[in-house]
């Protein structure tokens, strides 16, 4: 008996619904904020996740997927962890810095972090991504916020909350970063090893560290928001203003850095209440560094991703149910085994027609048939007995209204269609 591997999840049949309105209802508000669809490899060169998200990230650090082949060459590759990085790699590579900007991307599909799987937390998971490039306006920071607001919206999820936070740029971090290393030296013997890990490596992590030392320690230690660049508190004004005009309500938690190192100026998560840290349900920022980190121009941009997986897992638990994947329109019946044949080259017109059909199969009794007739769902069945075959027509019976006709074979299609 082989099991699929941790973390990773078999979508059946019966889950497909919720799949089915997540996607389409991503897919849909994306075309109507003008974001075009776009695709890019399952696996990456290492390079494209160790410059773009960070060497001293988590992600980098611990969950990556490397890839193995008999020859040395596959080494040099990982399984996506992310979609953003490699966004960009296409967005340098295929010349997109010469369309008109910004470029505004849609992108759907799994990604791959090594992490330990429990609720909401995979180790294949499918993101919805949403990514403008070319343009430092913070128009399209609310314009992503807004998306993700309103996409959780239609989708039925209500009392979730937009954190926001502005994180500067790396330059105006540095010294920040020096002056919490400061404040944290003293104390560097009672943080957890999680979080000396930090300190040495990312220490802007400290701000988000769910140790209760750490978060103690933290109510003492230099605020960031105090020291970033005008340009980044007008950017963050700005951003705001735009969330307020278009009634999306948002709350700034001033310790939000995310763990990504491509973050700059704007950072957001969307929460559900009593969120833990796999609870929460998309995020994003500004990443006006990155382009020009896999070899492009200097190129600002701003984006966020959400977890499908993570959407579904929420829609359970405020027990909204999907519409159901349409049923087949006629299932075909058969009578006498004689029947076998011409009901399959009915079946096989019906569908050439337009019309969706579902066989019997397995040749059981025409009770056991029509049982099976109403488990599917059809609003028709047709029935070949040995009276049909030998008329050349069908019996068929409308399952609502429970009546039924005999009709010549070729009507079938105009009247399960009318
Ligand atoms: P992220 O916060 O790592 O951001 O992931 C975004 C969302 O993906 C999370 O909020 C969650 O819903 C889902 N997610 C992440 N990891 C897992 C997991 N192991 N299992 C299930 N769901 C998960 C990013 O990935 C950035 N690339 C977002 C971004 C796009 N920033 C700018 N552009």
């Amino acid at each position: 008996m082989y099991t699929a591997p941790r973390g990773t999840t078999d979508v059946l049949p019966a889950d497909q619904p919720y799949w089915r309105l997540v996607r389409d209802t991503a897919e849909r508000l994306a075309a109507a904020y003008g974001y075009l669809p776009i695709e890019t490899p399952m696996f990456e060169e290492l390079g494209v996740f160790e410059r773009g998200i960070g060497e001293g990230t988590d992600i980098v650090e611990k969950e990556m997927f490397l890839l193995q082949s008999r020859t040395e060459e596959a080494r040099r590759f990982a399984l996506r962890p992310e979609a953003t990085a490699g966004l960009c790699r296409a967005y340098v590579e295929r010349g997109m810095s010469s369309l008109p900007a910004p470029v505004r991307l849609y992108w759907a599909g799994p990604n791959f972090r090594y992490e330990r799987p429990q609720a909401g937390r995979l180790r294949q998971f499918t993101q919805v991504n949403l990514e403008a490039i070319g343009s430092d306006d913070p128009l399209l920071d609310a314009e992503i916020i807004g998306y993700a607001w309103r996409l959780y919206e239609e989708l039925g999820l209500r009392n979730l909350t937009v954190l926001v936070n502005s994180i500067g740029t790396k330059e105006a971090r540095a010294p920040y970063l020096e002056a919490l290393r400061t404040y944290f030296r003293p104390h560097l013997e009672r943080l957890s090893a999680d979080d000396q890990m930090r300190y040495a490596k990312n220490p802007l992590r400290l701000l988000d560290s769910k140790d209760a030392r750490t978060r103690e320690l933290l109510d003492g230690a230099p605020d960031l928001q105090e020291a970033l660049p005008q340009g980044s508190r007008d950017h963050f004004a700005r951003l705001q203003a735009y969330l307020t005009a278009a009634d999306i309500p948002y709350q700034i938690e001033p310790r939000l850095v995310r763990g990504f190192d491509y973050y700059t100026h704007t950072v957001f998560e969307i929460v559900p209440p009593d969120a833990g840290a796999q609870g929460t349900i998309g995020g994003g920022g500004r990443y006006d560094g990155l382009i020009e980190l896999l070899g492009g121009r200097p190129t600002p941009a701003v984006g966020f991703a959400t977890g499908v997986e993570r959407i579904i897992l929420n829609l359970k638990r405020n027990a909204i149910t999907p519409p159901p994947l349409p049923s087949p329109q006629v299932f075909i019946a058969t009578g006498t085994p004689a029947a076998a044949a011409p009901a399959f080259a009915l079946a096989d017109a019906l569908r050439r027609a337009g019309v969706a059909v579902q066989s019997a199969a397995g040749g059981g009794s025409l009770k056991a048939q029509l049982r099976h007739a109403s488990r599917s769902g059809a609003r028709f069945v047709a029935i070949l007995g040995e009276d049909e075959l030998s008329a050349g027509t069908v019996a068929l019976k409308d399952m609502e209204t429970n009546s039924q006709v005999s009709i010549p074979r070729a009507e079938v299609a105009r009247r399960v269609a009318g």
